[in-house]
């Protein structure tokens, strides 16, 4: 009998004389439920609020130098996938803590101070839509992308107090 991947996850086949046996999951494999989902969509949709605007601020540099004019057509792009996966994580976050049970004062802090950031984080992307001036918009994207790292930051701490 075969084996493929890692011992405690994967499917088994035989091979030779006997017929071989269908794909088998072993039992050792995780089950897939509605929260793993909602946790899934949850860091999904972190992943592209914040890797997409770290990704836009480091091709803002080059794209000045060679394709200036591509700049706003690639954020107006980016908009329509960030503020959608912003919705998510409003959504998917509630949700979550519809679901969640009683949890110590240092969680609901930790807690608070993350909601205070996601503020911050929405705020500083909107006005760096909104604002023309090019100092003012550097400043927001900043403040915008380091309040959603810490965000990210609180959020994990969360799930690892758990
Ligand atoms: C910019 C917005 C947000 C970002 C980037 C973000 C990011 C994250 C990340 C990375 C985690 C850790 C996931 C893991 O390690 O499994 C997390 C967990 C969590 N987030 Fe958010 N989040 C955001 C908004 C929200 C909002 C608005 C809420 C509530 C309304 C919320 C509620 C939660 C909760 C309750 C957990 C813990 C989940 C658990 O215990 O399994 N988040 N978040």
């Amino acid at each position: 009998m075969l084996r493929s991947g890692s011992p405690s996850t994967f499917c088994r086949v035989t091979t030779g004389a006997t017929a071989p046996v269908p794909l088998v999951l072993d039992d050792s494999v995780l089950s897939i439920d509605i929260d793993v989902i909602r946790v899934t969509l949850h860091v999904l949709a972190a992943t592209i609020w914040v890797g997409g605007q770290i990704v836009l601020q480091a091709l803002v540099g080059p794209l000045r130098r060679v394709a200036p004019a591509a700049i706003a057509p690639a954020a107006r792009a980016f908009a329509w996938v960030a503020w959608p996966a912003f919705a998510v994580l409003i959504l998917t976050g509630g949700w979550m803590l519809a679901g969640a049970g009683e949890e110590s004062d240092a969680w609901k802090m930790t807690l608070m101070v993350k909601m205070v950031l996601v503020l911050v984080s929405g705020v500083g992307a909107a006005l760096h839509t909104f604002l023309k001036n090019p100092t003012l918009k550097g400043i927001s994207a900043a403040i915008g992308l380091v309040s959603a790292l810490g965000v990210v930051l609180l959020g994990v701490s969360i799930v690892e107090a758990g």
